[in-house]
């Protein structure tokens, strides 16, 4: 039987409520297990280009890999409402083409809602999407997009001024992106202090990663949550298992196996025909 699908409105209304649960998921298996985890969001984020693809940064994403990716996330979701990364460039060139692109995630991609990075830069392109009924969530803060500006994945907002990244623009940013009609919003790398401020003010959800416990729900990456990013794992993700040493625990088992003829045995292989004649008869 299927189950209940979380909405749109159901996550707009949990401000100040039930705190919202959200994950990244780019593939058939671990979107099983983060929806069967009870898991509110799953988001198809252009992170899959860093945890996934192994690139430095989300830059080279294109449009055609995160509807890949959201595909498979579409196949194995019964419950959490799905959102697709715009990837760079994809809405930032012009209004016509982000509405086009975001089409393309509701209509071959099969999410339910599609999330963008900036504020008050690209609060008409947010509006415009979300009057063609694609709902939004905004990203502000820490934007991977805009990692050459930020001289890396840095916090933002710990300085006061109005340029690209300090606070007082962070929370104009914020504003910008509920005015322009956005259902919920990821604060990423920003202080605690600021997050609290902002989830204060809107009346829109904010999800946090790197934001603090104040935000109305928290997001994190999948790899980080299962230790599969040892080395890179962001200072703000928590990792709750080590799926890298259990993995390769069992690799090394296998080639062990393997090499000493351990494997495989005859439960893991098909009776000769002599066999199966005799067995018959
Ligand atoms: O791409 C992504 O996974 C994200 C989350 C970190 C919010 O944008």
């Amino acid at each position: 039987m299927q189950q209940r699908r979380v909405t749109v409105p159901e996550i707009a209304r949990r401000k100040g409520g039930e705190k919202i649960v959200a994950l990244t998921a780019y593939d058939f298996p671990f979107a099983r297990l983060v929806d069967g985890a009870g898991a509110d969001v799953i988001l198809i984020g252009d992170s899959l280009g860093m945890v996934v693809q192994g690139q430095e940064t989300t830059l080279p994403v294109t449009l055609d890999e995160i509807i890949y990716h959201c595909r498979m996330v579409a196949r194995a979701r019964q419950r959490a409402l799905l959102v697709g990364d715009l990837p760079f460039l994809t809405y930032q060139v012009s209004v016509p083409r982000a509405l086009r692109n975001a089409g393309r995630l509701i209509k071959e991609g099969g999410v339910d809602a599609v999330k963008l990075e900036g504020g008050v830069h690209v609060a008409d392109t947010i509006a415009a999407i979300a009057r063609m009924d694609i709902p939004v969530m905004g990203h502000v803060g820490l934007t991977p997009q805009s990692v050459h500006r930020m001289g890396g994945h840095k916090v933002q907002g710990r300085r006061h001024g109005e340029a690209a990244g300090d606070r007082e623009r962070v929370l104009a940013d914020a504003r910008a992106v509920e005015e322009a009609g956005a259902f919920a919003i990821v604060l990423e790398g920003i202080p605690t202090d600021l997050a609290a401020e902002i989830t204060e003010t809107l009346t829109i959800p904010t999800i946090g990663i790197g934001a603090g416990a104040s935000c109305d729900g928290q997001i994190l990456v999948l790899h980080d949550v299962l230790g599969l990013t040892e080395g890179v794992r962001p200072r703000f993700a928590k990792s709750y298992a080590d799926l890298a040493a259990a993995a390769s625990a069992a690799l090394q088992d296998y080639a062990a196996e393997v090499r000493g003829g351990a494997f495989p045995t005859e439960a893991h292989s098909f009776a000769p025909l002599v066999a199966l004649e005799k067995k018959r008869a």
